[in-house]
């Protein structure tokens, strides 16, 4: 049986009332709160940097997953560990040295993921299976929530899914596959089925007034798929 998570964005959420949004959120049964980083130059978008996230730490119960759209990202990753994080996955374009990025967050005592862009190959994960927690599938070009989910993210989660069961069966260790962008209660079982295990989702939850009621039939969906 897989243990599915879901990773509300809080990129939707209400920013006059952070704090109080992750609570709720968290309440609603929350697994991770998704943390999206955007710079204004590795993206064309401008969300929140490390003090935003320190401020919402003591409101944060769950694991924080910090999806760094910037560029460079070293600095950032320091930067975000001391801040709370306890997930970090950045995009390999935005790296010059991919290894020596995901060794800073193992270093910096964090979980780490690399995050695929829709057009990125698989391929770049294959010589640093040893170093990845998470792969992070875009699912949208990054930048912007409430886009809509482009299906040709299914055939790739698939390849990724072969990818890691085979490293899995070699190693004993299993890395998560998280989809991020237009996931909701109405494709999410698709996405499972096709081999992803954590789902992040923005506008699906915070645009509707009941988020537990959103988490509820997210989780309703994923029994199907066979969770
Ligand atoms: C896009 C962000 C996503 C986004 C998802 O660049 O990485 O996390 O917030 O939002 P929805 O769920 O609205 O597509
Ligand atoms: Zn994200």
């Amino acid at each position: 049986m897989t243990h599915y998570r879901i990773a509300p964005s809080i990129l939707s959420a209400d920013f006059a009332r952070l704090g109080e949004e992750v609570q709720r959120v968290i309440a609603a049964g929350a697994d991770w709160i998704h943390f999206d980083v955007m710079d204004n130059h590795y993206v064309p978008n401008l969300t929140f940097g490390p003090m935003v996230c320190a401020a919402l730490k003591p409101y944060a119960t769950v694991p924080l997953d910090v999806h760094l759209m910037v560029e460079p990202v070293d600095e950032m990753i320091q930067a975000f560990a001391k801040a709370g994080a306890d997930i970090i996955t950045f995009h390999p374009e935005a790296s010059r040295h991919i290894d020596r990025s995901l060794s800073l967050i193992h270093d910096s005592g964090c979980r780490a993921g690399l995050v695929l862009n829709p057009a990125t190959p698989v391929y770049v994960l294959e010589h640093v299976l040893d170093k990845l927690d998470v792969v992070l599938l875009m699912s949208v070009n990054p930048g912007f929530g409430g886009q809509k989910f482009i299906p040709h993210t299914l055939e790739k989660i698939e390849q990724v899914r072969s990818l890691t069961d085979l490293y899995a069966a070699e190693s004993g260790r299993r890395i998560l596959i998280e989809v991020d962008g237009g996931i909701k209660a109405d494709n999410i079982a698709e996405v499972a089925a096709a081999g992803a295990d954590t789902f992040v989702a923005g506008s699906a939850i915070f645009n509707q007034p009941d988020y537990a009621a959103v988490i509820a039939e997210m989780r309703r969906q994923l029994e199907k798929a066979g969770g």
